[in-house]
């Protein structure tokens, strides 16, 4: 018989944090559940590379900001897993727009992904996490350190990952101890999200950083490993920053 893992749904894990993510839980032996939107292949291709290595990896389409889509994938779950031990939200998306610019479609758009989606899926996912083997469950909410510096050019997406700590920190209180949840505010760190940056603009990105450079996404999935692992039993509610000093508090 296989012996106890744990089970994982990670969003957004086609690319960027959420793949890389995927690749370090993989390696200690969890069982994923990787849901993409339009990085389908990219997901599938990630499924496969994780099965051929030995793990146990599939993925799970969705937009996050259809309820449909979401209760879809609650169903797929709910059919694969007798159980759900980690749940890593970390799909979003950073329009950048002027703020005078920002449409009230725009922003609402932002806040039902980065916002409202951690909260509709958590709460349709209870059921499972209820049922974590062992117990607590694991939630982590990819935060960033715009909720606390704010973003000229990203209101919406500023406020939207400020949201979360407030909803991290209720769930913390509500779902505690059987779940337990806590937050990553990850700074500048090298994925798709940066990809408008000239080189210029780029450099001088990792020059504000005290440690002289941005961040690779297996810097922020090593810390969503430890919160989704025993050594972080006593977390419940906080943020861990992931930003190589550019933000100290
Ligand atoms: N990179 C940074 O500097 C940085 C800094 C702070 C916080 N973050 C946060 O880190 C998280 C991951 O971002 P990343 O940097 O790894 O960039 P990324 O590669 O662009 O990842 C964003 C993910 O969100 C998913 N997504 C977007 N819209 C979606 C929708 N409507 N429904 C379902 N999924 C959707 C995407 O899935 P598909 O591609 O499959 O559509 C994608 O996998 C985000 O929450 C971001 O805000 C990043």
């Amino acid at each position: 018989m296989d012996a106890p893992h744990a089970r994982v749904l990670i969003t957004g894990a086609g690319t960027g944090i959420g793949a890389a993510t995927a690749r370090v839980l993989a390696r200690r032996g969890d069982e994923l559940a990787l849901h993409h939107h339009l990085h389908r292949a990219e997901a599938e291709s990630l499924a496969e590379e994780l099965v051929a290595a030995g793990g146990r990896a599939f993925p799970v389409p969705g937009n996050l900001t259809f309820t449909k889509d979401l209760d879809r994938m609650v169903h797929a779950l709910s059919s694969r897993f007798p159980s759900l031990e980690g749940l890593v939200l970390n799909a979003g998306a950073y329009p950048r727009t002027a703020f005078d610019q920002i449409s009230d479609e725009q922003f609402e758009a932002t806040v039902r992904l980065n916002l409202f989606s951690p909260f509709a899926l958590t709460r349709r996912l209870l059921p499972l996490l209820r049922k974590a083997t062992p117990s607590p469950a694991r939630v982590v909410l990819v935060s960033s350190i715009l909720a606390f510096n704010g973003s000229a050019h990203g209101a919406d997406y500023a406020a939207s990952k400020a949201g979360i700590l407030g909803l991290a920190r209720s769930m913390a209180r509500e779902l505690a101890p059987g779940i337990t949840v806590n937050v990553v505010a990850p700074g500048s760190i090298d994925t798709a999200i940066l990809a408008e940056d000239t080189p210029a603009q780029r450099e001088a990105r990792g020059r504000q950083v005290p440690l002289g450079r941005v961040g690779s996404p297996e810097e922020v999935a090593r810390v969503v490993a430890f919160l989704t692992s025993p050594d972080a039993n006593y977390m419940t509610g906080t943020t861990v920053h992931v930003n190589g000093g550019l933000r100290m508090d």
